[in-house]
């Protein structure tokens, strides 16, 4: 099939991101992990390297220049973030480490505050481990329980389950957006509009959403929603928590420490105001405004032709991979973002990843940090390749060609 089997004008795009243009392993790279970590694109390089050439400063501190800069451009970083999701304030987005932290945070604070003996957490069975375990440490602490939500065969959210799941002992629904693993696109309005009938309230895990379509956090209505900079085209080390207000200001602090207090004595603390008060210590503060240059380049580009052109990669890998011999899908739900996860009889997974690479093709191998929906399938892990807007369809080609090799090498 072309590159130019849809109109999207991926060269172009290709162009903005350095690290694409090179040889791994004697090979061209052909980047198919998207799903761990996306690429950062020039602009996100050079936002990172203007700030520490020129404006580097702690933020909220000083009474200079450099801080008054750093400090707008920190804060112009949250407004971006907040117009990106549609959140209602920029007092509502909390940075922190990534998804895995503001999941931590919302567990620690909201659960332990509001949860007690007899209470449930609901979490699908697609879950990653981060909106797992950070529930589980909660449900210890206070007596509640964690409880999965079924998912079947094909990793679609069992929706009848689901809704008999649903009653008055569930304080927390927690689920993905897209599953990590297998890409399932899982119906979080249809999900949080259950939810809050029974007076639950949701949190969304977008970390495998967010790069793939707009996300708008008052449409769907979410009470949390988390996502990593990362998976987004910028820096490590930066994800956001957004909430809705009056939880994040009934929430105690996550993390005690220097910018989340107002004032300080031996007899008693007070807090500062959101989203202050969730920010101990000095943040990520390049990691915030190379997330906002992340943002402001995607916003440049055509959003609907990405998708577009990412679903187009989807159905063409689809289709070759259903034509290998032995070849099983693990995950076919029929909505689904740009992940292809797969196992090939008689050859361990982590083979294939090796044997991919030395051939350039970058691809993640395991479980995926989903545990319990491995076990599900009754596999100890597949190999996942994951699309991005400027992979190609010679990227694929490429892809399949090799595995085609490791089944004549192993076979
Ligand atoms: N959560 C990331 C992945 O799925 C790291 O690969």
């Amino acid at each position: 099939m072309p590159a130019s089997h849809t109109n999207f004008d991926v060269a172009k795009v290709r162009a903005d991101f350095p690290i694409l243009n090179q040889l791994v392993n004697g090979h061209p790279l052909v980047y198919l992990d998207n799903a761990a970590t996306t690429q950062k694109p020039q602009a996100v390089i050079d936002a990172l390297v203007h700030y520490y050439t020129c404006d580097n400063s702690n933020v909220h501190r000083g009474a200079h220049t450099l801080s008054d800069r750093a400090t707008a451009k920190f804060e112009a970083a949250r407004k971006t973030v907040a117009a990106f999701i549609n959140a209602e304030s920029a007092s509502q987005i909390i940075w922190t480490r990534g998804s895995s932290e503001s999941i931590n945070l919302v567990a620690a604070s909201w659960g332990g505050a509001n949860l007690k003996s007899g209470d449930r957490i609901l979490v699908s069975a697609l879950e990653h481990h981060s909106n797992i375990v950070p529930w589980q440490m909660i449900a210890e602490k206070t007596c509640a329980s964690v409880v999965p939500i079924p998912v079947d065969e094909s990793g679609t959210i069992n929706m009848v389950a689901f809704s008999a799941l649903l009653d008055s002992r569930v304080k927390m629904v927690a689920v993905n957006q897209v599953s990590n693993a297998l890409g399932t696109i899982n119906p979080v309005e249809e999900i949080i509009r259950l939810a809050h009938s029974v007076g639950a309230k949701v949190l969304v895990d977008g970390a495998q959403a967010i790069a793939h379509w707009p996300v708008d956090v008052q449409a769907i209505n979410c009470d949390f929603y988390a996502f990593s900079g990362h998976k987004l085209f910028g820096p490590t080390g930066i994800g956001v928590l957004y909430g809705k207000r009056e939880l994040l200001e009934q929430m105690p602090p996550y993390q005690g420490g220097g910018e989340m207090i107002e004032t300080v004595s031996f007899d008693g603390t007070t807090y500062n105001q959101l989203p202050y008060k969730f920010e101990a210590g000095t943040p990520d503060i390049a990691g915030a405004i190379g997330l906002a240059a992340a943002i402001d380049y995607l916003n440049s580009l055509d959003r609907v032709a990405l998708a577009a052109h990412e679903d187009a990669l989807l159905a063409y890998a689809t289709k070759k991979a259903l034509a290998v011999p032995g070849l099983k899908i693990i995950g076919t739900a029929q909505s689904k973002a740009a992940v292809l996860g797969f196992v090939l009889e008689g050859i361990h997974p982590s083979d294939i990843g090796m044997l991919l690479d030395q051939q350039g093709i970058a691809v993640r191998t395991g479980h995926h940090c989903a545990q319990p929906l491995m076990e599900q399938y009754g596999i100890p892990g597949t190999v996942r390749a994951s699309f991005s807007f400027y992979n190609t369809f010679d990227d694929i080609d490429r892809l399949f060609a090799a595995l085609e090799k490791v089944r004549q090498l192993l076979l």
